[in-house]
C-alpha cells in the first residue's frame, strides 16, 4: 500500500484529529517516524489513503485510542543498558549524598510501563541502606495513561528480570510462578503520574537531583528537544544530572546549560542557573 507523503493534507487532518481526540500532538515529532507509525493503523485497518483512514477515526470511537497506542512506543526493560546504571552509581551518586536534607529527588520522565522507574528505585534502595541520614523519591511519568496504570500495578512476566542479579531480583521483587511482582517497600519509593511532557509544567516539576529521560527525546523534532532540554535544566536543582538514551545526544542551544559527565552513556550536569530572560526569549 503506498502512504502519501506527509504534504497530504489529509495526513495533518489525521493529526488535528487525534490532538482534538487525545491531547497528543503528532506535529511535534519527527514526521518519518509518525507517518510510519499511522501506517502501521492504516495497513491493520485496511485504510489505503489517510483520507480513508481519517474517515475510520471519525467512525470508529475506538480508533483514536489504537492509534494513540501505535505512535507512543512504550519499549523497555528493567535496568536497560546496565553499564549507564552503573556509571550513575559510581559517578553520580557519591556526589548525591551531599544533597541538602539528605532527601534525593529524582524523576524517570517518559517511564513506560515501570520498569525504569523500579530499576532506578532499586538502585537507590542498595545505595542508600545503610546510610541513614539519606533518603529518596522518585516521580515517574509517561503520556500514556495505559502504560502509568501498568506500571502502577508493578506486575511483570517473569522473563523480565531474567538478567537481574538473583540477589537483587530475591530483595526487591515477589517471585515465584510466571509473573513477578515489585515489593511494597519499592512501590512506595516511587509515585506514577500521567503527564506530557510537551504540555503545561506545574512548578512542582522542580527541585530534581537526577532526571531519566530516555529513548523519547530521539522521537521529536529538534525544536521540541530543545524546548525540553531547557525545561529540564530548569526542572534540575543547580548541580542536577540528566541521563540520557544512549543514541540521544545534546546538541545545538541546550549545550550551554549542561557540561558532560559521561559521553559514552550520555550523562550531563546542569550548569548553575541559567538566564530566565534569555530562555523565554528562546521559546
Ligand atoms: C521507548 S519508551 C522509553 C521508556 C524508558 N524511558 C526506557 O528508556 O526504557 C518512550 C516512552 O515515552 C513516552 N512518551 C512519548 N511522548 C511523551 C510525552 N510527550 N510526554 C511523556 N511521555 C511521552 C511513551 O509513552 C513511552 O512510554
Amino acid at each position: 500500500m503506498a502512504v502519501k507523503s506527509e504534504e497530504d493534507p489529509n495526513f495533518h487532518q489525521v493529526l488535528s484529529f487525534l490532538l482534538k481526540a487525545k491531547g497528543f500532538d503528532g506535529h511535534r515529532y519527527k514526521p518519518n517516524y509518525i507517518k510510519r507509525r499511522i501506517a502501521v493503523r492504516m495497513r491493520a485497518t485496511g485504510s489505503a489513503t489517510y483520507r480513508d483512514y481519517l474517515g475510520l477515526l471519525e467512525r470508529d470511537r475506538l480508533e483514536p485510542s489504537h492509534l494513540l497506542d501505535r505512535l507512543t512506543i512504550h519499549v523497555t526493560e528493567f535496568f536497560r543498558d546496565p553499564p549507564v546504571y552503573k556509571a550513575v552509581e559510581e559517578r553520580i551518586l557519591p556526589g548525591l549524598s551531599r544533597v541538602p536534607g539528605g532527601r534525593i529527588k529524582a524523576w524517570c520522565a517518559g517511564c513506560s510501563t515501570g520498569e525504569e522507574a523500579y530499576s532506578v528505585a532499586i538502585l537507590l534502595k542498595e545505595w542508600t541502606v545503610g546510610q541513614s541520614t539519606l533518603s529518596f523519591e522518585i516521580l515517574a511519568t509517561d503520556i500514556d495513561a495505559a502504560s502509568v496504570k501498568a506500571a502502577e500495578k508493578g506486575d511483570y512476566p517473569a522473563e523480565a528480570v531474567q538478567r537481574l542479579p538473583r540477589t537483587l531480583a530475591s530483595r526487591w521483587l515477589r517471585m515465584g510462578g510466571p509473573r513477578v511482582r515489585v515489593s511494597q517497600e519499592l512501590k512506595h519509593a516511587i509515585r506514577f503520574r500521567n503527564h506530557d511532557l510537551l504540555g503545561a509544567w506545574e512548578p512542582a516539576l522542580s527541585g530534581f537531583h537526577l532526571i531519566f529521560c530516555r529513548n523519547l527525546l530521539i522521537y521529536l523534532t529538534s525544536p521540541q528537544q530543545q524546548k525540553l532540554y531547557e525545561r529540564f535544566a530548569q526542572a534540575l536543582s543547580p548541580g542536577g544530572y540528566l541521563v540520557l538514551g544512549l543514541t540521544e545526544t545534546l546538541l545545538g542551544q541546550a549545550r550551554r546549560f549542561y557540561h558532560c559527565v559521561d559521553v559514552k552513556h550520555r550523562i550531563y550536569q546542569v550548569l548553575p542557573r541559567v538566564d530566565e530572560t534569555y530562555l523565554e526569549k528562546q521559546f
